[in-house]
């Protein structure tokens, strides 16, 4: 039986300050295992080395900075001071993978100063914890130094070995592409550039995007990534292929020379690196939320994480069109000429909302119900385009709200707002305000195209306000946040628990239309430890109708059906989709499944896994205590046993096992799956076979 966290920590908060008199050079991990070390360089750098167990992890590395109007902050530095704290505290997530959070850590904070004429000073604060570092750059207020406009980042991050790497390309735009396995030697991300399936992608030079995972030779897992990105500018990772070495380098904008615009007093985000023995070791830290700070937004009981259906991947199919005309006068619609495959009509919508009522599922995603698809499609000029407020002439707005409410399903609003976004700012007051009177508490933003103003990228610091300020304008009205072209999570969802979820990935509706093939069986075994360790993910799993037929008959989801029903538990996120249409869910027995999982969890216990190969996590549901279970392998089939020493000795429950048929196959006989019932109580073993491709969901419900 694991040690979980009790309730009774919560009240035990402590925080321990010594001031030192002298300076102290170093900092370790609660447990002794992580080592963290500052020195300068005899030219008067900064450096920090990391160690884990005494073995060096990150060799000697500078940090620094560059600005555009002032003279590099690099060289020629003292160590003034140091100060240690250690803490400790237990926190609760209103929603997540798991009710208490553990945070403690021992922090070390370096007090830097130019000993040139400037005198300009800086400190760079230290978090060390068992499972992993966070250090970032505190800028004091201070007379050489009010506002500042940073050129570049120069924090290196120098590596002790030729690293197996899991890596995408930095795209200063895009997280949409599939990851890549190689020696560190091998990154080479310009390969990548000018991406047939996606709308926008600009890769400068030869980066990785975080978070990037690595296994070291000795078995050792690190994976690199930002925490708590705020008005600064998203980073990429450059790579020296010889050195073996990592720089920051910031996403910036071409309007500007500088790539972040500050002013003292201020603070750079955590660049944070997981440290863990085993690969389960990094899905299950929490290191990225406790690098962020608690709960801004008060009493957030109104956040609701849930399941949804859409009318969505009908029309990724090709089933159905966002837009409603081809042919109308778009200033009136008056004498529109509908084409007849709409999607967003009212009477689908009454389908989908009482197919959703049913079953069991709360809510329901609405794509193209309001105007501007037709002009968006194909053009460069989308400012104004979207006002999501106007419904095209076969949506009753009204009605469907009425008949929602009726059934007692949520809606989920969607603002494509095609990266144009000033129209979007201008028009979030209107947007919102529709949204309160109808009463949505849930919004799927969508950034697809290179941004307008041009010059910006997505993952720049003028973009990060963009959407953090769509948080917080979110908040105002109660609202929900999932993002997609969004920014990548950084933690934020502990400061601003609406920031609910995203992409930021190559999701599901790759399979839908990509032409290289769409997502291949390992991609998930990737995702589950690289994108997944930064924050919850919008997947939209469940699709039943493997091949696709008859709308995409070249394409087809590489996955058996079992693995997407163990997405579910495997791929974390509070808001999961039912992405399939209704049709073929109904009378489905494997959907059953989808009906009795829970989106939000008690606790989450990652039970075996290796990177890219496969992964299998038990989570407990909040107020129910059943247990659901999620297995998925990449295009090996493999023996999984498990242990359910999980589930509480106390308790009987239900067990019903949804398997890959013992002729499955992700590509040859995807939809072959057995469901059994199972005697299990919690001196059980489990053997899940896993088809190639393939995957097994289990549902431990309390009798
Ligand atoms: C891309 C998003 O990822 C997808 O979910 C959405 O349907 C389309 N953009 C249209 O907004
Ligand atoms: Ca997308």
């Amino acid at each position: 039986m694991k040690t979980f966290l009790k309730p009774i920590l919560l009240a035990s908060i402590a925080l321990m300050a010594f001031a030192c008199s002298k300076p102290v050079n170093h900092v370790s991990s609660p447990d002794g295992n992580i080592r963290v070390s500052i020195s300068l360089t005899e030219k008067g750098e900064p450096q920090y080395e990391v160690s884990h167990k005494g073995e060096a992890i990150i060799l000697p590395s500078v940090m620094g900075f560059s600005f555009t109007d002032a003279p590099p902050l690099a060289e020629n530095i003292e160590l003034v001071g140091t100060k240690t704290i250690s803490f400790t505290e237990t926190w609760e997530m209103p929603w997540g993978e798991q009710r208490f959070v553990e945070n403690t850590y021992n922090e070390l904070k370096a007090e830097f100063r130019e000993k040139s004429a400037l005198k300009r000073r800086f400190d760079v604060v230290f978090r060390v914890y068992d499972d992993g570092i966070g250090f970032r750059y505190v800028f004091p207020e201070q007379p050489n130094m009010d506002e500042v406009f940073i050129a570049e980042e120069n924090t290196f991050f120098n590596l002790n070995g030729n690293h197996n790497c899991w890596w995408i390309p930095g795209d200063w735009d895009i997280y949409e592409h599939l990851y890549n396995t190689t020696r560190f030697s091998e990154i080479d991300a310009l390969s990548k550039r000018n991406h047939p399936n996606l709308a926008q992608t600009h890769i400068p030079v030869n980066a990785v995007n975080t978070p990037v995972t690595m296994r070291t030779d000795n078995g050792l897992h690190l994976s690199f990534h930002e925490a708590a990105l705020v008005n600064y500018a998203g980073i990429t990772l450059q790579i020296d292929t010889e050195n073996l070495s990592m720089k920051s380098n910031l996403v910036g904008s071409e309007r500007t020379a500088h790539k972040v615009a500050q002013q003292t007093p201020f603070n750079t985000p955590w660049r944070m690196i997981q440290i863990a023995e085993k690969a389960t070791d990094l899905i299950a830290s929490r290191l990225i939320l406790n690098l962020n700070e608690p709960n801004k937004l008060g009493d957030v009981s109104w956040l609701k994480p849930t399941k949804y259906m859409g009318i969505w991947w009908e029309m990724h199919l090709g089933k159905s069109t966002w837009d409603y005309s081809g042919t109308q006068d778009m200033s009136t619609w008056i004498g529109a000429k509908p084409h007849g495959r709409h999607g967003a009509t009212t009477e689908n919508a009454k389908r989908y909302i009482d197919f959703a009522a049913e079953n069991g599922i709360n809510a329901l995603l609405i794509e193209g119900w309001y105007t501007g698809w037709e002009n968006w499609i194909g053009t460069d000029a989308r400012e104004g385009i979207f006002d999501f407020v106007t419904p095209y002439p076969d949506f009753d707005l009204d009605e469907v709200v009425r008949y929602a409410k009726e059934k007692e399903i949520r809606l989920i609003m969607h603002h494509e707002t095609s990266a144009a976004i000033n129209t979007y700012d201008q028009q979030l007051d209107t947007a919102y305000a529709l949204m309160e009177h109808y009463g949505f508490d849930m919004v799927k933003t969508g950034y697809v195209g290179t941004i307008i103003p041009q010059g910006e990228y997505h993952h720049g610091q003028w973009m990060v306000n963009h959407y953090q300020r769509v948080i917080e304008k979110a908040a105002e009205t109660k609202v929900m946040v999932n993002a997609h072209e969004p920014i990548m999570a950084t933690g934020l969802r502990r400061t601003y628990p609406n920031d609910a979820t995203r992409e930021g990935l190559r999701g599901q509706e790759f399979n839908a239309w990509a032409t290289d093939g769409g997502n291949p069986p390992e991609h998930l075994p990737i995702v589950a430890f690289t994108r997944m360790l930064a924050g919850p993910i919008d997947y939209t799993p469940g699709i039943f109708n493997i091949k696709m037929e008859p709308y995409r008959s070249e394409n087809q989801v590489n996955t058996t059906l079992a693995q997407q029903l163990a997405l579910y538990v495997v791929i974390y996120g509070p808001l999961q989709m039912a992405a399939d249409l209704p049709e073929y869910y109904e009378g489905h027995p494997a959907f059953q499944f989808i009906r009795d999982v829970g989106v939000d969890w008690e606790q989450s216990l990652v039970l075996n896994g290796e990177v890219g190969e496969f992964v299998t996590i038990a989570r407990e549901e909040r107020v129910t205590g059943n247990w659901f279970l999620g297995s998925i392998t990449n295009q090996e089939a493999r023996e999984i046993t498990i242990h359910t020493d999980f589930l509480d000795p106390a308790k009987s429950y239900k067990v019903t096992l949804y398997a890959d048929g013992p002729d499955a196959h992700w590509d040859e006989n995807p939809t072959s799956y057995v469901i059994e019932e199972l005697t299990v109580n919690h001196n059980s073993e489990i053997t899940l076979k896993l088809a190639p491709g393939g995957g097994a969901a289990v549902s431990f419900v309390v009798e």
